[in-house]
């Protein structure tokens, strides 16, 4: 593409960018569509020839958008809402631009360093001790993985050579997110040897019967050797009680992880930092900027206390990647099954940077104040019940009848294409959830949402 193309495709683009953010209620947020209408709207073959920058513009915006769910829609409120912030945007463009690899220190610097320092400020801003090494995954489903992995080498260093992970046995709580049990099954632990252990009636990870579950797999000749604490559950965004897990495994010498990919961020608001208490005492945690820290998709902060034996899993040097800085750098290749890593901590850094810290607190504190006070309102309307405490910027409610009506209601809502909700099951029941967390919400937006939901609640 010659220099004068791209430049005005890419100022074509970034216009169309700015535009969309700017207008981007005047979409649906769902698209309206039949499955398979985009595929069919497509060639079945790609061209032989090349089309101009312009042609394939037009197809996006004319064919694709029309087949997009607004993510970064302002009532997008399904699962949990994300956005792609304006700094982040930036970053990641010019992240494409460089296209740099940062599998060693030697071959981008920049990626390294900055990755470095970009995840020093985040540790200091959630209260983490200096001792916890940073790194960047794609996602938290690979964070957790990885944990996974540390925590077999810390118990069983031989697996490494031998394969599998005999006896070996991981605990979470039965609201843990499928990620978990998906790393157990990638590192051959096995979902047999994964017991999720009952919630409280708050959906946190009942300790007692952790303390037992260990205790009789122990006596049975097995080995214990993970526990996946989640701090902010999908479904419900509870908050398992660390403090007490630390103690049990610390005694029985187990790894013992943190899932904040959520509910983590919460804790850079310094009256909801206690939800990493007795988090410096597990081996890893992991927190997903790109879910709740305005950074676009993807970015996954993985701490570790036991940088070492997570290098000690992974690490595998070929000849050719060997470099004469090797005793001075990181080389985050070692710390992970992937060589190639994408510089994803330019986008973090620009986000961090244009907001700051309080900034960011700011953003936080209103997805929480709003989330408190639709859940207030909701409890208001006889009709209605919020099916348990908001915490952080989540509310679950349901219409107090049937399963299928609260169904319907969320088809509809959902079908009007104004807002976006998902929905989950809890103590066998639908239940709908609406999650705040996209940078340009409004108070209003959650409220007038409400109004709607209201107001199809009417039709059921
Ligand atoms: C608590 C929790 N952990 C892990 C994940 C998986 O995140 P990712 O999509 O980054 O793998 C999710 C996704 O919503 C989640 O809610």
């Amino acid at each position: 593409m010659p220099a004068e193309e791209f430049r005005k495709s890419a100022h074509e683009v970034v216009d169309w960018i700015a535009d969309y953010l700017e207008g981007i209620r005047n979409y649906r947020v769902m698209p309206m569509m039949e499955p398979g209408s985009l595929v069919r709207s497509l060639p079945k073959s790609g061209p032989e020839q090349g089309e101009p920058a312009a042609r394939i513009l037009e197809d996006f915006r004319d064919l694709v958008i029309p087949a997009v769910n607004h993510w970064n829609h302002p009532r997008f409120f399904g699962y949990f809402s994300v956005s792609a912030s304006h700094p982040g945007i930036l970053g990641e463009m010019l992240m494409s631009a460089l296209n740099v690899n940062g599998m060693l220190w030697k071959s981008c610097p920049a990626a390294t360093e900055l990755e470095q320092v970009t995840l020093g400020w985040l540790r200091q801003w959630l209260g983490l001790p200096e001792e916890f090494f940073g790194i960047i995954y794609d996602t938290a489903s690979i964070s957790t993985m990885h944990a996974i992995a540390a925590a077999r080498e810390m118990a069983d260093p031989e697996a490494r050579q031998r394969g599998g992970a005999q006896n070996l046995v991981l605990y979470c709580s039965e609201q843990a997110h499928s990620s978990v049990e998906k790393g157990a099954i990638t590192i051959g632990v096995g979902q047999r040897n994964v017991r999720k252990i009952a919630a409280d009636d708050q959906f946190r990870l009942r300790t007692d019967l952790l303390k037992t579950a260990i205790e009789e797999d122990a006596r049975a000749g097995k080995k214990p050797f993970c526990i996946v604490a989640t701090v902010g559950t999908t479904s419900i965004t509870s908050v398992d009680p660390v403090s007490e897990i630390v103690p049990l495994a610390e005694k029985h010498g187990m790894w013992l992880h943190i899932d904040g990919a959520y509910g983590g961020t919460a804790a850079l608001v310094p009256e909801h930092r206690h939800i990493l208490d007795g988090a410096t005492r597990a081996h890893s945690l992991v927190i997903n900027p790109h879910k709740w820290l305005f950074t676009p998709q993807d970015a996954s902060v993985f701490y570790t206390r036991k940088p070492d034996i997570l290098r000690r899993a992974f690490s595998l040097v070929a000849e050719y990647l060997r470099t004469a800085e090797d005793e001075r750098v990181v080389n985050y290749m070692d710390y992970g099954v992937q060589l190639g890593r994408r510089f994803r901590s330019l986008k973090l850094w620009f986000v961090l940077r244009y907001f700051g810290r309080e900034g960011i607190i700011k953003i936080l504190r209103n997805h929480i104040a709003w989330a408190k006070e639709l859940a207030c309102v909701i409890d208001a309307d006889s009709r209605f019940e919020v099916a348990a405490p908001a915490r952080f910027s989540l509310v679950c409610f349901r219409f107090r009848g049937s399963d299928e009506q609260n169904r319907l209601l969320l088809d509809r809502i959902n079908a009007d294409g104004q807002a976006f909700l998902s929905h989950t099951v809890l103590n066998g029941r639908f239940v709908l959830r609406l999650a705040i967390g996209d940078i340009k919400t409004t108070r209003e937006d959650v409220m007038e949402t409400w109004k709607c939901i209201s107001k199809l609640a009417d039709t059921l």
